[in-house]
């Protein structure tokens, strides 16, 4: 079975690469202004189009595969590794953190991403000046790197922690059902 954790985690080492155009363009935006403008509209165009592909796509995987299976994990009182090594009070301590943390990503952080890259390409077909462009690129980079590195230092371990073997198999099914359906 593909580890469902390591391919979400090559995901972001991915998309990250292509939001390093971003950032550039960001940093060229700030320091030259309009005359970055040839240069940078077609690098937010392209990262633009990127957040409404595969970094939809990735989103799902989390929505609709791993996210339900912790839910459903913490819900039977934190998977069965869990219950071994801690008491029920910290399980419980902690499943409400951690609900609390899905919720963020899922609800509040996801469809922020979405309108991010909404607001890209809009700015990017359109006469918008160097500074919108760049104020619009920063909020972008940073709503991604604050998501990404809350997944990676919170999420995907306690993913590792309470799901089970089955389970993790049937995360990587449904992800790579979403991955034929785009295909
Ligand atoms: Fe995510
Ligand atoms: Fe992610």
């Amino acid at each position: 079975m593909h580890d469902p954790i390591d391919q979400l985690l090559a995901e972001h080492r991915e998309i990250m690469a292509e939001v390093e155009t971003l950032r550039r363009a960001v940093l060229d935006l700030r320091a030259r202004g309009d005359a970055a403008l040839p240069g940078a509209v077609p690098a937010l165009a392209s990262v633009g189009r990127m957040m409404a592909t595969r970094l939809l796509r990735h989103a799902r995987k989390e929505d609709e595969a791993l996210f339900p299976a912790i839910e459903h994990a913490l819900g039977a009182g934190g998977g069965p590794t869990a219950v071994m090594r801690e008491d029920h009070r910290a399980i419980h301590e902690r499943a409400t953190v951690f609900r609390e943390t899905l919720r963020e990503l899922n609800e509040v952080e996801h469809p922020a991403i979405v309108a991010g890259g909404a607001r890209l390409r809009a700015l990017a077909g359109g006469g918008a000046d160097a500074a919108t462009l760049a104020e619009t690129g920063e909020q972008v980079v940073s709503l991604l790197d604050l998501h990404f590195g809350k997944e990676e230092d919170i999420l995907f371990p306690m993913a590792r922690e309470a799901l089970s073997r089955d389970a993790l198999r049937a995360v990587a099914e449904r992800m790579a059902a979403i991955e034929a359906e785009a295909a």
